[in-house]
C-alpha cells in the first residue's frame, strides 16, 4: 500500500503525503510550485480561470481533459499527469496562445490562462474547430472584459496546435505511473484496489465520504467548510468505470463520468445527450460522475427526471451483497437515501426508449449553459392509433425529491393529441407539485412552468 500521492505535473514527478493531499490542485500549483498562471477566482467550478488538463491512462495512451483545479484535490490527481498553462508553453507560445494574442482575445488577462487550457483541450481531440465547437469547448470559461467574439475567432484560427504527447512523451510517464502500487492509505484517506476493501472501509468508518469528481464535495469543502472524518476514493477499483449497452439498457459503472455518459447517450439516447450538453461545463462533466449526481440527491439534479421515466435501477453493493433498487424508491425524502452505511452505488441500469416510445426532456435555467436548473421535466410517451397508450412524467425542482405525476399520467392515458387536453393536463400537473421559492425561482414561477411544460410538450408531439 502506498503512503503518498504520486503524479506528474508538467512532466516532473510529484510525491505528496500527509494533510497536504487535501489541498486543492490550484493552490498546490500556485503556492507550492509558484506557478501562478493558473488563476483562482470563484473556487467553486463556475468560471474556469483555474482550468488545467488532467491526463489519465487510456490503453497505451494518456488522454488529457480539462478540469477545474479549484475543486480538484491532490489526492484526486493520483497516477495522472497534470498540465498547467506553464507546462503548455514551455517551448514558447503555442498556436492557441499566438491566436489569442493576434485576435485580441485578452484584456485584463485574468481569465486568459483558463481559456488557453480549455481551448487547447479542444485541439487535443481535433485539428481545427468551428465556432460552435469552440463555444462548446469554452462553455466553462467566463470572461468579464473582452466579450467572447475575439476568443472564438482565435480558436477558429488555430492550426497545428501540438498535442500534449508531443510536448511530454507518453511512454516514460506511463511506465512510471503504472509501476506504482494502485492502493493508497494516508491518514483518513483510503483509495483501495478492490470493492470489498472499499465496502469494509465504509462500514468501519460511519461518516465516511466517497469522493469521485468532487464537483459537489469540492464546493462544500471550499465554500461551506465541510470536513468529513474520512474520505474514500473509488478510482482504483476495476470494473466501475465502464458504460455499455446491454439488452436494450445502458449499464454505467459507479464511477462513470458525466462526459462518458454523454458520449454513450449521443449514440443511444440523443435526447439525454442534449440535456448533458447543458450540464455544468466540459470541466464539470469530465470530473463529475453519474453516481455522484444520483447520490447528491438534489431535486434539481439534471439526470434524475430522465432516470425516473426510464425506470432506472441502481445496483447497491454492501457487506450483505448486491441489491437492486428502482430509482423512484431510492429517495426517502429530501437528501435521504435508501443506502446503508456500508453500501456503494456500483451500477446504474437505464433502459433506453423502445421502438415507438417518445422521450422528451426539458431543463429550465436562468442561463442556457453552466447553470443549475430551476425546473426540469421528463416525459416518456407511447402513442397507438393516434392516442396516448402509455405515459410517464417526472418533474424536478418542484418538491423535496423528483416527483412522478400519477394523476396527470392517468388523465392523459387514452387521450388524443389535442391542445385542450394538454392544457387540462397542465392544470392537473400544477395541482400535483409543491415547489418552494429560492434563488432559482419563485414557487409561483415553478407552478406556471409545471403547467406550461405540458403545452410545450403538445407542440413538440404535434410537430
Ligand atoms: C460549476 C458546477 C456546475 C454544476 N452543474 C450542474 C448541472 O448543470 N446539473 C446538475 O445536475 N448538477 C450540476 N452540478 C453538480 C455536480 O456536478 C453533480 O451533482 C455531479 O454529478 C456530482 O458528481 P461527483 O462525482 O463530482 O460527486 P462528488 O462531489 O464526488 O460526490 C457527491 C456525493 O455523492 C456521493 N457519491 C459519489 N459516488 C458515489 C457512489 N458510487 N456511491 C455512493 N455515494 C456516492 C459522495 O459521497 C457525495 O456525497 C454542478 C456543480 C458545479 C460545481
Ligand atoms: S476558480 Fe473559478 S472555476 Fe476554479
Ligand atoms: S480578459 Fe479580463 S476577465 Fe477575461
Amino acid at each position: 500500500m502506498r503512503d503518498h500521492i504520486f503524479f506528474y505535473l508538467n512532466g516532473a514527478s510529484q510525491k505528496v503525503t500527509g494533510p497536504a493531499i487535501f489541498e486543492t490542485l490550484s493552490r498546490y500549483v500556485r503556492e507550492q510550485k509558484r506557478e501562478t498562471g493558473t488563476k483562482i477566482v470563484c473556487e467553486e467550478g463556475d468560471c474556469g480561470a483555474c482550468t488545467v488538463l488532467i491526463g489519465k491512462q487510456e490503453g497505451n495512451t494518456i488522454r488529457y481533459l480539462p478540469v477545474n483545479s479549484c475543486i480538484q484535490y491532490i489526492f484526486q490527481a493520483d497516477l495522472t499527469h497534470v498540465v498547467t498553462v506553464e507546462g503548455l508553453s514551455k517551448d514558447g507560445l503555442t498556436p492557441v496562445q499566438d491566436a489569442m494574442v493576434r485576435c485580441h482575445g485578452a484584456q485584463c488577462g485574468y481569465c486568459t490562462p483558463g481559456f488557453i487550457m480549455a481551448m487547447h483541450a479542444v485541439f487535443e481531440e481535433k485539428k481545427t474547430c468551428s465556432a460552435a465547437e469552440a463555444q462548446r469547448g469554452l462553455t466553462g470559461n467566463l470572461c468579464r472584459c473582452t466579450g467572447y467574439e475575439p476568443i472564438i475567432k482565435a480558436a477558429m484560427e488555430v492550426r497545428d496546435e501540438p498535442r500534449i504527447d508531443a510536448l511530454y512523451p507518453t511512454a516514460p510517464i506511463l511506465r512510471d505511473l503504472s509501476s506504482a502500487e494502485s492502493a493508497v492509505r494516508i491518514g483518513n484517506f483510503f483509495k483501495p484496489a478492490t470493492l470489498a476493501e472499499a465496502i469494509s472501509f465504509k462500514a468501519e468508518n460511519p461518516k465516511c465520504t466517497i469522493v469521485q469528481g468532487a464537483t459537489d464535495v469540492g464546493v462544500w469543502r471550499n465554500k461551506r467548510a465541510f470536513e468529513s472524518p474520512s474520505y474514500l476514493s473509488l478510482s482504483a477499483i476495476d470494473g466501475l468505470g465502464e458504460i455499455a449497452l446491454r439488452d436494450g439498457a445502458l449499464e454505467a459503472g459507479g464511477r462513470v463520468t458525466l462526459a462518458q455518459f454523454e458520449e454513450a447517450a449521443a449514440t443511444h439516447v440523443p435526447e439525454m445527450a442534449a440535456i448533458l450538453d447543458r450540464f455544468g461545463s466540459p470541466q464539470i462533466r469530465n470530473a463529475g460522475t453519474l453516481a455522484g449526481n444520483i447520490a447528491n440527491a438534489s431535486p434539481i439534479a439534471d439526470t434524475l427526471p430522465f432516470l425516473y421515466v426510464m425506470n432506472a435501477e441502481l445496483e447497491l453493493t454492501g457487506r450483505a451483497g448486491v441489491r437492486s433498487v428502482p430509482i423512484g424508491s431510492f429517495y426517502r425524502g429530501y437528501k435521504t437515501l435508501d443506502l446503508a452505511q456500508d453500501e456503494i452505488i456500483t451500477k446504474i441500469r437505464i433502459p433506453t426508449p423502445r421502438l415507438g416510445e417518445i422521450l422528451k426532456l426539458y431543463k429550465v435555467s436562468k442561463r442556457s449553459h453552466l447553470d443549475i436548473s430551476s425546473f426540469t421535466a421528463a416525459f416518456l410517451i407511447r402513442m397507438a392509433g393516434g392516442r396516448i397508450d402509455a405515459v410517464r412524467i417526472a418533474f424536478g425542482g418542484v418538491g423535496p425529491v423528483v416527483l412522478r405525476l400519477p394523476k396527470t399520467e392517468a388523465f392523459l392515458q387514452g387521450k388524443s393529441l389535442d391542445l385542450a387536453i394538454f392544457e387540462g393536463a397542465g392544470a392537473i400537473a400544477r395541482e400535483e407539485i409543491k415547489p418552494i421559492s429560492d434563488v432559482r425561482g419563485s414557487a409561483e414561477f415553478r407552478l406556471q412552468l409545471g403547467e406550461n411544460i405540458l403545452r410545450k410538450l403538445y407542440y413538440a408531439l404535434a410537430a
